[in-house]
């Protein structure tokens, strides 16, 4: 093909993420090429990019021809299933590249399969990138949030792309150069980590509100929505609230009251707790999330637990707290608790990430990841622009519940939190998340923790020696003898 035809870049992989992202790209005047194993796809994201353009964008129903349409040093997105289908279609690409093209891999990928990879194509002379991309469709057609790692290199051939196509937020695109290896997808598996943490935030207020504070979706409509307007505002707060007006098409009320309570989930959440556990890091909110989700999935047992539970004597609702409460002072309450525990929430992220950046030599930049989490994906939120302040500020601060500005915030708002996670357990609703991130507050805030007891408990049993507040060294104690002589 002529130079002046070839594309700028391509992409492989057009189910909802991939189709949207390549007219995305197509949008913002760079030609590119499409390939999908099932070439219908191709045929409809041409059609798109024809009625929605048009666009410059060109189909191919063979790898071969797909790869050969692309300028070189090329590069090529992939945009498929995490795990053998990132390998399968990289196999089939990859023999008609030329050392010094790159293969970014889009998905939400395992660090350590995209480390794998990394060296494969090295040993083929290409290039590698894991990106993490966040936003879901939307954010995939109009702007998503990116987090390309790998070969410095390779970033700089798609630089300019990315900072055209991603987000756009005050201070910039919702891209950068995470760093070397998996770091792309492991702040993407973060993301996703702190993602579940929020959602399980916002649907423990959402149940105080309801089940405590006898709230009508209107009412809670209202409420979200105006919370979006204040320190809470962000994308998950925003979907919140139209969710409570959608009404249901198949009977009376609303949708979200229909909704099955029994979650999915595609796996990084789970992963970020794992990998807060391989690096000794707390991370007891996202933890929370993920049981939460584990325990909903358990339906069936639930509703015969309910029935157990009930005839041994305990309603569903313990206590009858919903007369008599103060609506307005719950609803602030609420909010406050919500914010707080998000401050404690992201904390952990922020801590897993510089855990692991200190394992890998990633170097990460962590005002840099909280600026371009300001725009495009899931965690999209003003108190991310407050993030990335506080780690300008101070790069090596030990957790976010110490800058000085957020730890003023939680000391003004630990009343109404303690007030929210008090009534919730009176009222026998499980806020987990929230219980969490005010135990993890309450716990890394005082200087002296129970834990002495648990090591005179480990010496006495294992002979572990402990450590003294008042001198050097490590002792071990004949706990039991010394017992015995006191008797
Ligand atoms: C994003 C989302 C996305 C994720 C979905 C489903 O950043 O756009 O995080 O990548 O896959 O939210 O995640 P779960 O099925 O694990 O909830």
């Amino acid at each position: 093909m002529e130079a002046a035809t070839l594309s700028r870049i391509g992409l492989a992989g057009l189910a909802v993420m991939g189709q949207n992202l390549a007219l995305n790209i197509a949008e913002k005047g760079f030609p590119i090429s499409v390939y999908n194993r099932t070439t219908s796809k191709v045929d409809e994201t041409l059609h798109r990019a024809h009625t929605e353009g048009p666009y410059p964008l060109t189909g191919h129903h063979t790898p071969r021809d797909f790869i050969l349409s692309i300028q070189k040093p090329r590069s090529v997105i992939i945009l498929v299933k995490a795990g053998a289908p990132v390998d399968q279609t990289i196999a089939a690409l990859s023999e008609h590249m030329d050392p010094g093209d790159t293969i970014i891999d889009g998905g939400n990928e395992w660090y350590e399969n995209t480390e794998r990879r990394i060296v494969e194509a090295n040993n083929k002379g290409l290039l590698y990138l894991g990106m993490g991309v966040s936003g879901g469709e939307e954010g995939a057609r109009n702007g998503p949030s990116l987090m390309p790692g790998g070969s410095f290199e390779a970033y700089n051939n798609i630089k300019d792309i990315v900072e055209k196509v991603a987000a756009q937020v005050d201070d910039g695109p919702c891209v950068t150069y995470i760093g070397e290896g998996g770091s792309g997808n492991f702040v993407k598996m973060v993301h996703n980590g702190i993602e579940y943490g929020d959602m399980q935030l916002i649907s423990e207020a959402y149940d105080v509100l309801k089940n405590v504070g006898g709230l009508s979706n209107a009412e809670l409509a209202e409420i979200f929505d105006e919370w979006n307007r204040g320190e809470l505002e962000s994308f998950l707060i925003e979907i919140t609230a139209d969710i409570f007006k959608v009404k249901d098409e198949h009977g009376e009320g609303e949708l979200v009251d229909k909704i099955l309570d029994k979650t999915g989930m595609k796996g990084t959440g789970k992963w970020t707790v794992q990998q807060a556990a391989e690096l000794s890091v707390a991370a007891p909110t996202i933890a929370a999330s993920l049981d939460c989700r584990y325990l909903s999935g358990l339906k069936d047992e639930r509703v015969e637990a309910a029935k157990v539970l009930e005839e041994a004597g305990l309603k569903e609702e313990v206590g009858a707290v919903g007369t008599g409460i103060d609506k307005k002072q719950l609803i602030d309450d609420v909010r406050q608790a919500l914010y707080a525990s998000k401050i404690c929430s992201y904390a952990q992220g922020m801590n897993l990430l510089r855990a692991k950046s200190v394992e890998k030599n990633w170097n990460l930049n962590f005002g840099e990841l909280a600026r371009i989490w300001k725009g495009g994906c899931i965690i999209r939120a003003v108190f991310l622009d407050r993030i990335k302040k506080v780690y300008q500020r101070n790069p090596n601060l030990a957790s976010l519940v110490v800058d000085p500005e957020f730890a003023k915030e939680m000391v003004q708002r630990q009343a109404a939190w303690r007030r929210v996670v008090g009534l919730a357990v009176s009222a026998g609703i499980s806020t987990p998340g929230m219980c969490a991130s005010l135990a993890y507050f309450d716990t890394y805030r005082r200087a002296r923790l129970p834990v002495n007891l648990v090591q005179a408990q480990r010496d006495l049993f294992g002979a572990h020696t402990y450590e003294r507040v008042d001198r050097p060294g490590a002792f071990h104690t004949e706990w039991t003898k010394l017992a015995r002589k006191s008797k």
